[in-house]
């Protein structure tokens, strides 16, 4: 399928989601999970969890971004595929009222949500902007730190994304993303299945492909950490992206041999 066309689908899916009127998306299996619980499993601490509302968890991610790069007071900070802002209210009280959070996301209703949340919530040091990750609506060299989480993956253009980080990025700016990569290749019927795609599977990368296009882009010290997998697929699930991939798996396979949920570091 075409790039924009795939784009294209991913970004309703995400509309629908946003809207409340499909429940799932990243991490294929998380359909019905408590939001709190899925996000104590894949990393976050009680105190996190505190500070984030609730309406902006939405069981989307795959790991907690921000704990792996030290946030200082007064830093700027850029979230790729913000969602309804979870991971942006956090970077929000680290780096506190001098610093700055920008969230960019393709999806207008994601976007409307999340201001609605940092208004409710009266975030003052957070912005949403429209936009898409492989053409950012930001400067060069503006941001300290770019985080992102469980998004990468739905890029039809992965190599874009990094070269738009590295001109975001002010020298010496680094990255923290968490995200969904491969261990091997998926089976055909899996791999070009839209549903798969749009559940973060299926247009993730191999591990090592990952790193090299991170470093192609020129940021230095690229760090990809393999973490346990929040995508293993319960064989009863009644996901319909998890039946999906179930589907295209082998008799008893499981997914896990496939994905790995990854941590990517790197410096400019
Ligand atoms: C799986 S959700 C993750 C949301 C958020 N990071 C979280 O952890 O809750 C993916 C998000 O990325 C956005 N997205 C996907 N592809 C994008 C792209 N190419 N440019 C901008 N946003 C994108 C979707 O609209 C969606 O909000």
């Amino acid at each position: 399928m075409d790039r924009k066309k795939t784009q294209k689908i991913v970004r309703e899916a995400y509309s629908r989601i946003a809207l409340g009127q499909e429940g799932c998306g990243c991490a294929p299996g998380t359909c019905g999970l408590d939001p709190m619980e899925f996000a104590r499993s894949i990393g976050y601490s009680e105190e996190e969890l505190k500070v984030i509302p609730g309406e902006a968890n939405l069981t989307l991610s795959c790991g907690n971004p921000t704990a792996l790069v030290g946030l200082k007071e007064g830093e700027v900070v850029l979230d790729l595929g913000s969602g309804a802002g979870f991971d942006c209210f956090l970077a929000a009280v680290r780096v506190g009222q001098k610093g700055k959070v920008i969230g960019v996301d393709m999806t207008p209703e994601m976007i409307e949500k999340a201001r609605a949340n940092a208004e409710k919530n009266e975030f003052e040091n957070v912005e949403f902007r429209l936009g898409e990750i492989e053409n950012l609506p930001l400067g060069d060299n503006s941001v300290d730190v770019v985080i992102s989480n469980c998004v990468i993956n739905l890029s039809v253009d992965k190599q874009r994304v990094f070269q738009e980080i590295y001109r975001v990025l002010k020298p010496g700016g680094r990255i923290a993303i968490s995200d969904i990569a491969l261990l091997k290749e998926l089976p055909e019927k899996v791999r070009e299945n839209i549903a798969a795609y749009v559940g973060c599977i299926g247009g993730a990368l191999l591990v090592d492909e990952y790193k090299k296009i991170v470093e192609s882009s020129g940021l230095k010290y690229v760090r990809v950490t393999l973490k346990s997998s929040s995508a293993c697929v319960d064989p009863d699930t009644k996901d319909p992206i998890g039946r999906v991939i179930l589907n295209g798996l082998g008799e008893n396979e499981t997914l896990e041999g496939y994905v790995v949920n990854v941590y990517v570091e790197g410096i400019k």
